[in-house]
């Protein structure tokens, strides 16, 4: 049985007042026991979320170094220093960060290894463009993402990581995947893996991203091979957010 996870993005946003205010409002949550919930704050704010919802909250981070240890790399944060101040989780991969500041799967390859090595949890996200999935490559885009990681990382290295299935074109846009679109992809995903080891196929999580709200996030979850959601503008809202966790454990 995979736990379900429900992991907060926030993005680059927040400020010290709007973050305590949502933090706040997170720590008077109810949530269902069964799953298992996460906040992803900025850098800035990593040790006040962990200090002030790490009881209850996973604590994450957006994006690490290429090199697990300390060093001189101007800018950077080590995956060690995420986990010293508390964090247990690391994006690796958002189509910001691909798209935007370029990483490629090379650089994502190294970020994905420097967060097992300090004992972190890579979430490597995947996801095809608006234009990629109108072409009809939407899994052949994702066979190559998921393909070039598992070359340069190996299989086992996903005993211990989550992947998040977020299509482009519906992040921040307000159009979702379909409870059926997001599960094909889910599925052959999972099927990837399994041609590999059927036993981390069939452990591993798989989060859906992608405008999930309360509204959509139920039907999401219901379906097999949806593991929970990577939540970007609604896990700034604390009661959104909460019932999108307790869609996760219904
Ligand atoms: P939205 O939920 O705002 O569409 O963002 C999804 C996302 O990118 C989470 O990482």
């Amino acid at each position: 049985m995979r736990r379900p996870l429900v992991a907060g993005n926030w993005k680059m946003h927040g400020t010290r007042a709007s973050v305590a205010e949502l933090v706040a409002g997170l720590a008077g949550l109810e949530l269902p026991e069964s799953v298992e919930a996460a906040v992803i704050p900025s850098f800035l704010f990593t040790e006040y979320v962990v200090a002030n919802l790490g009881k209850r909250f996973v604590v994450g981070a957006q994006d690490c170094a290429i090199q697990s240890a300390q060093g001189a790399l101007t800018g950077e944060v080590a995956s060690t220093q995420l986990s010293d101040v508390g964090c247990s989780l690391v994006l690796i991969g958002h189509s910001e960060r691909r798209s935007i500041i370029g990483e490629s799967d090379e650089i994502l390859a190294q970020k994905f290894s420097a967060a097992l090595d300090a004992g972190l949890v890579p979430v490597l996200c995947v996801g095809e463009s608006l234009a990629q999935r109108e072409a009809g490559k939407t899994l052949s885009v994702i066979d190559e993402q998921l393909g070039s990681m598992i070359a340069q990382v190996g299989i086992e290295a996903f005993a211990r990581a989550v992947i998040a299935y977020e299509p482009v074109w519906a992040i921040g846009t307000g159009l979702t995947a379909s409870p059926q679109q997001a599960q094909d992809v889910h599925a052959a995903i999972r099927s990837r893996l399994a041609g590999e080891s059927a036993e981390i196929a069939q452990g591993i999580r798989i989060l859906y991203g992608g405008s999930v709200k309360a509204a959509n996030a139920a039907e999401l979850f219901g379906m097999p091979d949806i593991d929970g959601g990577l939540v970007g503008g609604a896990s700034l809202n604390a009661d959104e957010f909460g019932a999108i966790c307790r869609a996760a454990g219904s």
